[in-house]
């Protein structure tokens, strides 16, 4: 169930589409599903159904169908939605709520295993609350047998000191459950038809209802305001580092204050100070150090790298041995081959930096393909956009690039050449030769000693 807005979100975007460790709250629980083996997943939409789609088929591909439901009538006319997709299959099906991330699809398995063996018609997961807040409690008669699921709202004084909640999440036999979805009224304080209903109207009709409770509540936590989201973030992130302390042996210098997406890998060894975001699928190999208030998102780190204090690192690519940073920014697919070193206040956009070449300081290289062992000089400029279109600079393996340099692309440097400092390149520079001026020329062919190739 992915329809509605989650109006106590107070927020123009679906709540399922509110994100928790970087994914929306809908992937979470399409991740849970999957390894089930269902034979579709069928996702409600209503609010923002094209963004809802769309994260859905990112997740779980076409296992993922749609199921429209055009006004927001409550759970059970959510469901009630998937009658022509679901009611004529004679099956079993999950029942699970968009806006229930943490569940596990462990305790998935259980629920199914407890409803098969038990034979029952519907089975609800429940777990016990100290704080019971707004969720559906769970009605017993005094022998303990289930009878209704009662919302809040709804409830009189003494069915609030109830403790056991409905999770929203269920296992059903898809015949009864359409049988008793048509039979649901919109009677009570939201005059919405409430899914809950469903087990009461199955229990009259003979039916067998079968209640799961589950031991561990934090994972049928409903996300309902920002509140519960950055709660549920806290949660998610102090598992993800334990397990990366615990499991791949990574160092958190102060894990109350490091940011780790829950698909980052971390290799053994490496070291990562307060203040790092790391955002995404990336994976960073063993052995490197990330300083404080470094980011990085969707990038491949080898082993050894070092990753200076607030640089950026978005998309790309740092080779073992590379050294980034102080205030560095690589983006765009930037590549750094194997002991490569982008230093103080350098970008580099979509450009390849081979091994060992080294930017130290102020410069931007954007569009740029360099070979090995290149130095590049402060300063230095590709200056790659002529206000219409972006040109590629080369530069080949062995070339200073002389502080304060400007290359106006498409512009080429042979191996082992030199410019001055302060020249604008704006022709290609022949290997083994210097130039330097604005706009530069060649001053002379450099000999061997003198080129450093
Ligand atoms: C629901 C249960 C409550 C349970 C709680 C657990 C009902 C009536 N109540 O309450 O017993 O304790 O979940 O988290 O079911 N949705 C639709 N279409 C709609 C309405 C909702 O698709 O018309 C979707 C929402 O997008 C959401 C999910 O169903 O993902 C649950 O809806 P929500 O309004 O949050 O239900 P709760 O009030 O939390
Ligand atoms: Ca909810």
């Amino acid at each position: 169930m992915a329809a509605g807005l989650g109006t106590r979100m107070k927020s123009k975007r679906a709540k399922v589409l509110h994100e928790l460790g970087g994914l929306p709250l809908i992937a979470h629980v399409l991740r849970a599903a999957k390894p089930l083996n269902p034979r579709g997943i069928f996702v409600i939409v209503g609010h923002q159904a094209n963004e809802v789609e769309q994260a859905s088929l990112n997740e779980v591909g076409d296992l993922a169908h749609f199921v429209m439901q055009k006004e927001q009538r409550g759970t059970g006319d959510a469901v009630a939605s998937a009658r022509d997709a679901l009611a004529a299959s004679d099956s079993l099906v999950v029942i699970l709520s968009g806006d229930v991330p943490m569940i596990r699809s462990s305790t998935l398995e259980t629920l199914i295993e407890q409803h098969r063996n038990e034979r029952a018609d519907c089975t609800i997961l429940s777990v016990r609350l100290n704080n019971p807040a707004a969720y559906g409690r769970i009605v017993r008669n005094e022998s303990g047998e289930f009878q209704k699921i009662v919302e809040q709202r709804d409830a009189s004084e003494d069915e609030r000191q109830i403790r056991e909640i409905n999770s929203g999440i269920y296992c059903f036999d898809s015949k009864k459950l359409f049988d008793a979805v048509g039979q649901l009224k919109p009677v009570n304080d939201q005059s919405e038809y409430y899914l809950t209903d469903v087990a009461e109207i199955m229990l009259r009709a003979g039916s067998k209802v079968s209640v799961y409770l589950h031991n561990d509540p934090r994972e049928v936590f409903g996300v309902n305001t920002r509140a519960e989201l950055a709660e549920f973030e806290n949660l998610l992130r102090r598992n993800t580092i334990r397990r990366l302390m615990t499991e791949a042996g990574v160092t958190f210098i102060d894990p109350s204050h490091a940011y780790v997406s829950a698909d980052a890998q971390i290799g053994p060894d490496t070291v990562i100070y307060p203040d790092v975001s790391i955002e995404g699928a990336c994976v960073i190999g063993e052995g490197c150090v990330i300083r404080a208030g470094a980011r990085i998102t969707n990038s491949r780190l080898g082993n050894n790298v070092i990753v200076k204090d607030h640089s950026i690192v978005i998309d790309s690519e740092i080779g073992t041995n590379c050294s980034v940073g102080p205030f560095a920014h690589l983006r765009m697919n930037a590549r750094l081959d194997e002991g490569a070193v982008v230093g103080n206040f350098v970008e580099v956009k979509k450009s390849r930096i081979g091994r060992k070449t080294k930017a130290m300081h102020l410069t931007y290289l954007g569009d740029a393909t360099i070979g090995e062992r290149t130095n590049i000089g402060a300063g230095t400029i590709t200056c790659n956009y002529d206000g219409k279109n972006k040109h590629e600079t080369l530069i080949d393996d062995d070339v200073k690039i002389g502080s304060d340099t400007m290359l106006v692309a498409p512009v080429r440097v042979g191996k082992g050449a030199m410019t001055g400092a302060g020249s604008v390149v704006t022709k290609d520079v022949p290997e083994n030769s210097l130039v330097a001026g604005v706009p530069a020329r060649i001053l002379k062919k450099l000999n061997k000693s003198e080129s450093g190739s």
